[in-house]
């Protein structure tokens, strides 16, 4: 049986709002992406990834959903998305979308309602008299929250809520509540997208006594959702958020009857890490703490999303590390995490950033790009919450670069404004006319990549390296293997591999990389790929 296609697939994250305004109101739109696909099919990602796009009073990115079944006016009618899926699978780009399961908006109708005394939807959330239930869940942002219960007026009671306090969250107690997400779940795959990332799956249930996290009642509905999806539709795609350790992800994945696949969280704030001390040992304990997932599922590896690059998943120790290392500012720091991009993030080097994307295209997992990191856009971290990290892609050095023709002041946030990363320096199109540049190298990266099918399905199996600075493992497939080798240090190492017989033809390499029996030489911060066949 040939693998699944999100095996082998590549994912650009993207904001609608922040990719391309076509009709000049200073916000992203349908038509702007279905006008930017060409650019996503000549880099060469293969599947998009839509942050949430529904009517929304947007307090929180689009994640604050008012109506599941809506497309926000500002960016388009049911029918701009409709031909914005036909245009992408056109291309075989598959398209997956943002649902929030967990949560709605204050606004949204069954809140409103549900408030009211007496109202049948009241069950609808989660009430309490007291603010003293389900001590054991912990504030998920800490920087803005003091509790998971809010006072309502109106309710005379306490609602519940893991995010932010205009964010009630769902009753899945209630089997109206059940059924609405599920129903909102077939009506977008119905409309033709190719899976849904589930956003905050792990606190779905509240039970006392415990800390609402991976709850069996949560796992449970989560079962039933994929059951509906694998009779309903086919090949579809169902990518969990779970901010957890890898132990407790792996329930995610159930006995290949839950989720396809689940971001790997723990890994991502690791390879920062390991790359801010010049140690691989961290990634390498990491990956062998990581379960095997069953059959047909995938990890999804990451290194920036649309959030602050969290820091959950390190301890104190580490934590205190990566803020000194990559957020000395304070404005730099967000909740338990640190917002900036990717390039700011590596000081803007070019051998940091390539290093780091390699390893994002040859970890066992399908990687997620975000949207700008390809040209190595910058932040603006004085903006508002995640917002610096959110703003608008840069298409070229003109006004606005290239984004939308409103006033700059009529746009959605400022265009990226410091030296180094203004449009006036890094574009799409001044890059797309140099050969060196990021663009081309990313795209290249893509085109190798595309040619191994060993990074999809193939196994893993990390081959110790006698000097700590060097990550080096292998994926395996039946007849070939490719050695991945990295430094993580800005020295040049040479170092012997515990390998038999490491494949010695080179795919893609920085400059100085070489392999001489089981010797490696790489420049610092190099890397390479070599592959061979194994009989
Ligand atoms: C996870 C999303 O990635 C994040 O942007 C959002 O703020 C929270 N869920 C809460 O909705």
């Amino acid at each position: 049986m040939s693998a699944p296609w999100f095996v082998d697939a590549v994912f650009y994250e993207v904001p609608v709002y922040a990719f391309f305004d076509a009709d000049g109101d200073g916000i992203g739109d349908f038509a702007g992406l279905t006008d930017k696909l060409d650019y996503l099919e000549w880099l060469g990602v293969t599947c998009i990834w839509l942050l949430p796009f529904y009517e929304s009073p947007q307090r929180d990115g689009g994640y604050d959903v008012s109506d599941f079944k809506s497309v926000l006016p500002r960016y388009g009618t049911l029918d701009d998305v409709q031909q914005f899926l036909n245009e992408a699978h056109r291309r075989g780009l598959r398209v997956i979308a943002d649902m929030i399961v967990n949560h709605t908006s204050d606004q949204h109708p069954w809140f409103q309602e549900a408030r009211q005394p007496g109202s049948p939807m009241r069950s609808r959330y989660v009430w309490s008299d007291t603010p003293d239930r389900y001590r054991d869940a912990r504030v998920i942002f800490t920087d803005t929250q003091d509790s998971n219960w809010s006072w309502d007026p109106v309710a005379d009671a306490y609602y519940w809520h893991r995010f932010f306090d205009h964010q009630p969250d769902l009753n899945f107690d209630n089997p109206g509540v059940r059924d609405e997400i599920e129903d909102v779940i077939r009506f977008w795959l119905t409309l033709g997208f190719d899976g849904l990332r589930l956003d905050a799956v792990p606190y779905l249930y509240e039970r006392d006594g415990t800390n609402g996290e991976n709850l069996p009642e949560t796992h449970a509905y989560l079962k039933r959702l994929r059951s509906m999806v694998d009779t309903e539709f086919n090949d579809r795609l169902l990518l969990a958020e779970a901010n957890q350790w890898p132990e407790d992800v792996v329930e995610y994945f159930g006995d290949s009857d839950e989720f396809h696949m689940a971001y790997h969280f723990p890994l991502m704030p690791r390879l920062f890490l390991a790359l801010a001390q010049g140690d691989a040992g961290i990634v390498v304990d990491v990956l062998d703490r990581t379960p095997e997932i069953p059959d047909g599922c995938r990890w999804g590896i990451f290194l920036r999303n649309h959030d602050e690059l969290t820091l959950e998943m390190v301890s104190e120790v580490e934590r205190e590390c990566m803020w000194q290392h990559y957020a000395p500012e304070h404005s730099m720091r967000k909740n338990v995490g640190i917002r900036r991009r990717l390039a700011p993030l590596l000081g803007g080097d070019r051998r940091r950033i390539e290093l780091l994307d390699v390893l994002l295209l040859s970890l066992p997992g399908s990687p997620f790009l975000y949207y700008g990191d390809e040209i190595g856009m910058g932040d603006e971290h004085l903006l508002d919450d995640r917002d610096g990290v959110r703003t608008p892609m840069q298409w070229e050095d003109s006004p606005n670069a290239g984004f939308s023709t409103a006033e700059p002041g009529d746009l959605y946030l400022p265009i990226v404004s410091s030296q180094e990363y203004s449009p006036a320096v890094v574009n799409v199109a001044s890059q797309g006319d140099d050969a060196d540049s990021l663009l081309h190298w990313t795209r290249r990266m893509l085109s190798i990549r595309a040619d191994l099918p060993v990074m999809g399905a193939g196994g893993f199996l990390t081959i110790p390296a006698a000097d700590p600075a060097v990550l080096c493992f292998e994926r395996i497939a039946a007849d070939t293997v490719v050695l991945v080798v990295a430094n993580f240090l800005d020295a040049p190492v040479r170092c012997a591999l515990d390998v038999d017989d490491p494949p010695t033809m080179v795919l893609a390499a920085t400059p100085g990389a070489s392999i001489d029996g089981s010797v490696i030489t790489l420049d610092p911060y190099g890397w390479a790929w070599f592959s061979g066949s194994r009989p």
